[in-house]
């Protein structure tokens, strides 16, 4: 029995299909097979991970011409909210688990599940696509582009002394389970909405995090231990072979939640350095006496953006000056080539409609969606030559599109 989807090429061996339930372990063998796992996700995972995704929000390709059928490609998406400047959380096109078998690659089956999962997403009105990828290589010939980025940084605790004088009391508990079940996640929403960048963890997704399960860490860390502030929280282990702490979950609603938060984290005993991944305008560094107390020794792209619907992803975020523009915006992938008017009231607000007017700006697809989120500023994409337009017009795009905060994702998927 297959479940072929309806505009597929029947006579192409390769079948493009939607899964059906019984396909689920077979599904994630191959993708744990493709991402160099060294085992599949355990069953009870397995039903949480299942949840997170739709009816019709996966596709698989199956070589009907092999022996058993089997599948040789898989594709998901999940609904992933993410907050845009000015504070709209809009849901997007999560595309994640993408796997193509070593067997059957570079045959354009990523282009074709590709196809299918934008086409799904057109259909569903989505105006936004997020990833997070494997590689720096694959994505923008589809219309995404990073869009968020993160330090993955090196804390040397000796040398971390605060500015501000330490408090009398900390202001931070290690929190037990019933604790940590009923402030993270709503401290987590909290930080989230008033992130730019930020993904909000829908429920289904706590289980699997709090559940901080064994075959997630290696067998030298620790278990997740929770500091609870008020305002924020901090989840760390111990990796017993370095003695580092590894921060795998940070979150401040206030300056003060952060200072404090950072102020128990360096003062662990015993441990040599504490790694974490941390915004790129974090301001850390700033709190010590010493800045190179703080060590950056990677930045990561956490989140690629593809902008689906252009006229509503321009009208949902706000920006930091008021203009009219013209985008002459080109795609080699989609649907979404042409010319827009982008006009931003004094409020910040904007009003955007497709217009045969001629266009002071041209910008590619993937170049809109890297500077959307103002990851990637107007002017380093100018500089970098992905946007053409007059010294003035593209001042005024800089300025339009100025955000005060860098965006930060804070969730993996
Ligand atoms: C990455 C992967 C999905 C590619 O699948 P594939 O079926 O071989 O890709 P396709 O043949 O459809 O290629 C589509 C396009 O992407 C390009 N491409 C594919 N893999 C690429 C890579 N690793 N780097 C750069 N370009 C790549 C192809 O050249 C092709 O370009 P074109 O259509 O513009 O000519 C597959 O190699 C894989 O499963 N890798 C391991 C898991 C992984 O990294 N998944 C991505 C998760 S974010």
């Amino acid at each position: 029995m297959s479940n072929p989807i309806s505009d597929a090429d029947h006579t192409d061996p390769l079948a493009l299909e939607r899964p059906r339930g019984t396909d689920w372990p077979e599904i994630l063998a191959i993708d744990a097979r493709a991402f160099a796992l060294p085992k599949p996700l355990p069953s009870d995972e397995m039903i949480e991970f299942r949840n997170r995704a739709g009816e019709g929000d996966t596709v698989v390709i199956r070589d009907t011409a092999s022996d058993g059928r089997p599948i040789v490609a898989v594709a998901l998406y999940f609904p992933v909210p993410v907050t845009v400047p000015g504070g709209t959380v809009a849901t997007t096109a999560g595309l994640s688990w993408v796997s193509v078998s070593a067997t059957h690659r570079r045959r354009g089956l990523l282009r074709r599940m590709i196809t299918e999962e934008y086409r799904t997403w057109r259909e569903r009105g989505l105006p936004l696509a997020t990833l997070t990828a494997s590689e720096g290589g694959i994505y923008e010939r589809f219309g995404f582009g990073p869009a968020v980025f993160a330090h993955q940084v090196s804390v040397e605790p000796r040398a971390a002394e605060f500015r501000t004088p330490v408090p009398a009391d900390s202001r931070v508990r290690y929190g037990n389970q019933e604790q940590i079940a009923k402030h993270v996640p709503a401290v987590h929403a909290r930080w989230a909405a008033g992130r730019t960048g930020a993904i909000t963890r829908p429920e289904t997704w706590w289980p699997s995090i709090m559940a901080d399960r064994s075959f997630r860490r290696n067998s030298q860390t620790s278990g997740l231990h929770h500091l609870l502030h008020v305002d924020g929280y901090a989840a760390y282990r111990i990796d017993a072979r370095d003695k580092t702490a590894i921060v795998e979950d940070f979150v401040a609603t206030t300056e003060q939640a952060h200072t404090d938060l950072w102020r128990v984290l360096t003062g662990l005993d015993l441990v040599s350095a504490i790694k974490a991944s941390i915004p790129v305008d974090d301001p850390l560094p700033l709190k010590l006496h010493n800045a190179r107390a703080v060590q950056v020794q990677g930045r990561s792209d956490q989140l690629w953006l593809s902008i689906l619907d252009v006229v509503e992803a321009l009208q949902l975020r706000t920006y930091a000056a008021p203009g009219d523009l013209v985008l002459d915006v080109t795609d080699g992938f989609g649907d979404r080539a042409g010319r827009y008017r982008l006009t931003v009231a004094d409020d910040g607000t904007a009003q955007a409609a497709r217009t045969d007017d001629p266009a002071q700006i041209g910008i590619d697809i993937a170049t809109l969606s890297s500077v959307y989120l103002g990851g990637i500023s107007v002017r380093q994409m100018t500089c970098a030559g992905r946007i053409d337009g007059q010294t003035e017009a593209c001042a005024q795009l800089a300025a339009m599109f100025a955000v005060e905060e860098a965006p930060f994702a804070g969730t993996f998927f």
